[in-house]
């Protein structure tokens, strides 16, 4: 009996404290949001990397800063040796401060072009970011299985310590009910999506799954977008292979810098380098959820994504 009352007031505590947390992270997204419409200036240069939590993100913004950047050094002291890729490439949300003109001018200062990510969705762009013309957009999605269990890894290893772990169950059941920090994955995707296809010399729409498949063939892809398309020369180089091999997971996952070092997401947020790179495969959901719980999310991802022409 005793037992019994001591978990149900744990289990009370718990849920006050998970209300706070979110609650907590709630106001700051507004405030972040307010920020990026009210402060932030788009220039038409600007390079704007779009993604759900844990679909990508880091290997994406390592690819594109090494694409951008591969005439200005050299791949045996590049900054990617020496900096996780959040660093080379920041969240846009990390220039948000109390003093906004502070934040504005170290914006300016930073080189052209402007390298910056969100997880944001379409739907919360201030128009500026749509509309200027020649800035661009790239997204990566990935399968919403992978997406959910990767997450929930990464998300356990953030919470506050006197928190107890969130069960898979429960994230489970958040997932599929779109509860999660940027909305549901499925609408996420497809806001991207139907932008890609209206406008696919603004938006270039990638899966991690192609980029695992074929990764030489979305980097040649991704520097044809972005406007800088290797050269016969930089082919007949190795460069791309260079850069690939630069950004694998086997590279960037065993570097000092990111086995023991952390880094600064946003002003409140930081975070150990390791959490970003945890298996880097597809399909690791399976060693995880039950066979119900990938039917029932296939079929909501069937349902959700028909007649878009975009699978998983
Ligand atoms: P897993 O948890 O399935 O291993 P994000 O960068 O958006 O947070 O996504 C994190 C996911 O990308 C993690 O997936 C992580 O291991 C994987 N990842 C990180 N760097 C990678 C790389 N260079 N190549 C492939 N996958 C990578």
């Amino acid at each position: 009996m005793a037992d019994h009352l001591l978990s149900e007031q744990l289990d009370t505590h718990n849920k006050q404290e998970n209300a706070k947390f979110s609650s907590e992270s709630g106001a700051e997204m507004t405030y972040t949001i307010l920020w990026i419409h009210d402060e932030f200036k788009v220039q038409a240069a600007d390079i704007f990397l779009t993604s759900f939590l844990k679909t990508g993100t880091t290997w994406l913004k390592a690819l594109i800063f090494a694409i951008i950047n591969r005439t200005q050094y050299d791949f045996s002291t590049h900054p990617l040796l020496s900096n996780n890729p959040h660093e080379c490439f920041p969240f846009l949300d990390a220039y948000v401060h109390d003093h906004s003109h502070e934040t504005i001018s170290c914006l300016d200062s930073l080189p052209s072009p402007l390298l910056l990510a969100t997880h944001f969705p379409f739907s919360l762009l201030p128009n500026s970011m749509i509309t200027t013309s020649g800035c661009k957009f790239v997204y990566i999605c990935r399968d919403p299985k992978d997406v959910l269990v990767s997450n929930w890894l990464f998300l356990n290893k953030l919470r506050p310590k006197e928190l107890t772990p969130l069960p898979l169950e429960e994230a489970f059941e958040l997932f599929c009910q779109g509860m999660s920090h940027f909305g549901p994955y499925w609408d996420h995707v497809l806001e991207y999506w139907k932008w890609s296809l209206e406008k696919p010399e603004k938006i270039l729409f990638l899966k991690y799954e192609e980029l695992k498949k074929e990764p030489l063939v979305v980097v040649k892809k991704l520097a044809e977008f972005l406007g800088q398309p290797f050269s016969l020369e930089e082919e007949r180089k190795g460069i791309v292979q260079e850069i690939v091999r630069l950004c694998s997971f086997e590279n960037l996952s065993n570097l000092e810098v990111n086995k023991t070092k952390t880094c600064k997401l946003t002003k409140d947020v930081v975070v150990n380098n390791n959490l970003y790179f945890r298996k880097g495969e597809i399909g690791d959901s399976k060693n995880y959820l039950t066979n119900e719980m990938m039917e029932h999310l296939d079929k909501i991802t069937l349902e959700k994504l028909f007649g878009y022409g975009l699978t998983f």
